[in-house]
């Protein structure tokens, strides 16, 4: 048995999902969210979900879904890391519905089918989803941007202040995650952020990449104290990976991170980089940036 593994829920596609998920709410005596399109009603630790088939189907990955028979129930499994199971599953010759593929609200899952044709989901159990910040302003952009510069204050003064001191933690803010530089960044000098944000909307951590001779340099990535260790760096290092061969065709990620953040080390250790130098960079009114580089090849 695979501990990695937890039944989830059981999503019925259908034409109607108003009426059966009355049916379902009569049955067990519980109240319905959500709406005509995606609708669940919950029972403790599990789930049963409603989703309309027309909906699902003008999503490429679900494509093959139709209402009726055995195509309108998929069971779901939450797992923690699904394109494993999909090489897994696939080196076993299970044929599977689709590639893994990252949704729109957060979760990465594929499907395939049991040898009578139910359908069975192997999904992501994360609770966030990551946006990348548009890099022309088509209006709005500095809002966002003073949200991002927001979170980074509380962010840094939390964890940095300890590490390098309030004084050098306040410059560095001015100095390179101020809202006007961000800006700058963003729409003159080539960087791409990302954001996460937990399921009430609410920002939680972001990271900026920008395109470097030979690498893709992740300048900086940081999470909220209450959303660290739930899979936040490594959700934006899946979309970072992807950005680094799709669009820059390039196959190594690098980054510069404090020779004391122990902590970081040991995450950046986990995710595939290793160190392979140090630096101590002069950045102005007396303080240091005292560093290791770390890499990660991709494949
Ligand atoms: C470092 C940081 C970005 C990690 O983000 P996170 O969302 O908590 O990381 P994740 O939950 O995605 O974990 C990714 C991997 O790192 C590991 N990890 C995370 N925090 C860790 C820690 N404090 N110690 C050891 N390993 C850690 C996780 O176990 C996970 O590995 P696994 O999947 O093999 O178990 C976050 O702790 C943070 O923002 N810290 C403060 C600011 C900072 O140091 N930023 C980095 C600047 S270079």
């Amino acid at each position: 048995m695979l501990m990695s593994m937890k039944f989830t829920d059981i999503c019925f596609i259908t034409n109607d999902v108003l009426k059966l998920r009355a049916f379902y709410e009569t049955v067990f005596d519980v109240k319905a969210e959500g709406d005509e399109w995606h609708s669940g009603i919950r029972l403790g630790e599990m789930a049963i979900v409603f989703d309309y088939a027309d909906m699902l189907q003008s999503n490429n990955a679900f494509r093959y879904v139709s209402a009726g028979g055995a195509n309108n129930v998929v069971v779901s499994f939450g797992v923690d890391d699904v394109d494993a199971e999909y090489r897994r599953l696939r080196s076993m010759d299970i044929k599977t519905l689709n590639k893994p593929t990252t949704h729109p609200w957060g979760a990465r899952s594929f499907q395939f089918r049991d040898t009578d044709g139910n359908i069975l989901n192997f999904r992501s159990v994360r609770e966030f989803i990551i946006e990348r910040l548009p890099t022309k302003d088509a209006g709005g952009l500095e809002a966002r941007v003073s949200a991002v510069a927001a979170l980074a204050g509380e962010i840094w003064r939390e964890f940095y202040t300890p590490v390098i001191g309030a004084a050098q933690v306040e410059y560095m803010l001015d100095k390179f995650q101020s809202a006007r530089q961000i800006y700058t960044d963003i729409t003159q000098n080539g960087f791409v952020y990302l954001i996460a944000k937990n399921l009430d909307r609410e920002m939680i951590g972001y990271c900026g990449v920008v395109p470097t001779e030979g690498y893709l340099l992740l300048s900086k990535c940081y999470v909220r104290i209450d959303a660290r260790r739930q899979g936040v760096a490594r959700g934006f290092m899946g979309e970072v990976e992807a950005l680094c061969k799709a669009e820059y065709g390039l196959n190594k990620i690098r980054l510069t991170v404090n020779k004391y953040n122990f902590y970081a080390v040991a995450a950046y250790k986990k995710m595939g980089f290793e160190i392979v130098d140090s630096v101590n960079t002069d950045i102005g009114n007396g303080f240091y940036m005292d560093d290791y580089i770390m890499e990660r090849a991709l494949d």
